[in-house]
């Protein structure tokens, strides 16, 4: 792990570049961010990848996915400092983060929701990290869910269910909640899903409250543009970065906003594998 200037970023990133208007990337289709289907079509690569080769396991299918996009050395930031790091040390600081998310909150015999998990990764991760609780992920992409069913279809503590947070009601969630003994057993998670939602507000104020009494705490890894300093360099590149991609900019006054929650704390930078789009972590409990 090196460091990095600031400075030195436009050297192993493209966005300062695209954010200052030095090409022409606002000009191409797709630079108002990640929609469902551009993921639904790269898990759907993988799913490819994983039935050709049944031998491969969760990690390897990530490692494969991780070296397909990006060459080592790459940038990352931690707490606003910037690093490179080769492919594989990238991934470890953000198992490290996901990990470390959780930490302390599980005392065995929780399931962990996590919305908007991809073909579930970080279930994989975490099951490993938590032998006792158990893991239940959802999102809307079919191929996501169907990677999923073929990595932990075996795991008896790992399971991957269809899941949209526009629906008025989080089914999903509601099910584990009604099939668990206490309003303690269940921790909601989200890690770098609510980000690709243009606004929070209404989906935090009016579905994810419904839930929150009934669960023993919120742990979103997410992207959280209030934390981003307006009168640094790096926090105005990283708000700029949000607004250029189209993703929310509203999930900490949402949560902040919302009846029946407590923000414990807010982290901010815990990781970013991209330096101007760094994963914050915010823990609440309901009140
Ligand atoms: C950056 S990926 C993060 C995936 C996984 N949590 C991780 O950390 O690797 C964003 C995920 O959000 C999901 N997503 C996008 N819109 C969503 C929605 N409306 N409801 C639930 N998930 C959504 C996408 O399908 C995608 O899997």
């Amino acid at each position: 792990m090196r460091e990095l200037s600031l400075n030195d970023l436009p050297k192993h990133s493209p966005w300062p570049g695209r954010l200052l208007g030095r090409d022409d990337w606002a000009e191409q289709p797709g630079h108002g961010g990640v929609g469902i289907d551009a993921y639904d079509e790269v898990y759907a690569t993988l799913l490819g990848l994983a039935r050709e080769n049944p031998e491969m396991g969760f990690r390897e299918v990530q490692r494969s996915a991780n070296h397909h996009a990006e060459e080592s050395p790459v940038a990352i930031s931690r707490a606003e400092d910037l690093f490179l790091v080769d492919v594989d040390e990238k991934q470890t600081l953000q198992d490290e983060a996901t990990v470390a998310a959780l930490a302390g909150l599980l005392d065995g015999g929780e399931t962990v929701v996590s919305l908007g998990c991809g073909w579930g990764y970080e279930l994989g991760v975490l099951a490993e990290a938590y032998p006792d609780c158990e893991f239940v992920g959802g999102d809307p992409t079919e191929s996501g869910v169907a990677l999923g069913r073929e990595l932990f279809g075996d795991h008896d503590r790992i399971r991957v269910e269809p899941f949209d947070f526009r629906d008025d009601e989080w089914d999903l969630l509601e099910e584990v909640l009604e099939a668990s003994e206490s309003d303690d057993e269940v921790v909601l998670f989200t890690q770098g899903s609510l980000t690709a939602l243009p606004s929070v507000h209404d989906i935090v104020s009016e579905t994810l409250t419904d839930y929150a009494d009934r669960v023993k705490a919120g742990v979103h890894l997410e992207h959280v543009y209030e934390l981003h300093p307006e009168e640094t360099l790096l926090g105005l590149l990283r708000r700029q970065y949000t607004d250029f991609r189209n993703y929310n900019d509203d999930l900490l006054a949402s949560l902040q906003a919302a009846g029946g929650i407590d923000i414990a704390t807010a982290t901010y930078d815990v990781v970013g594998g991209n330096p101007l789009h760094p994963l914050s972590e915010i823990r609440w409990e309901s009140v």
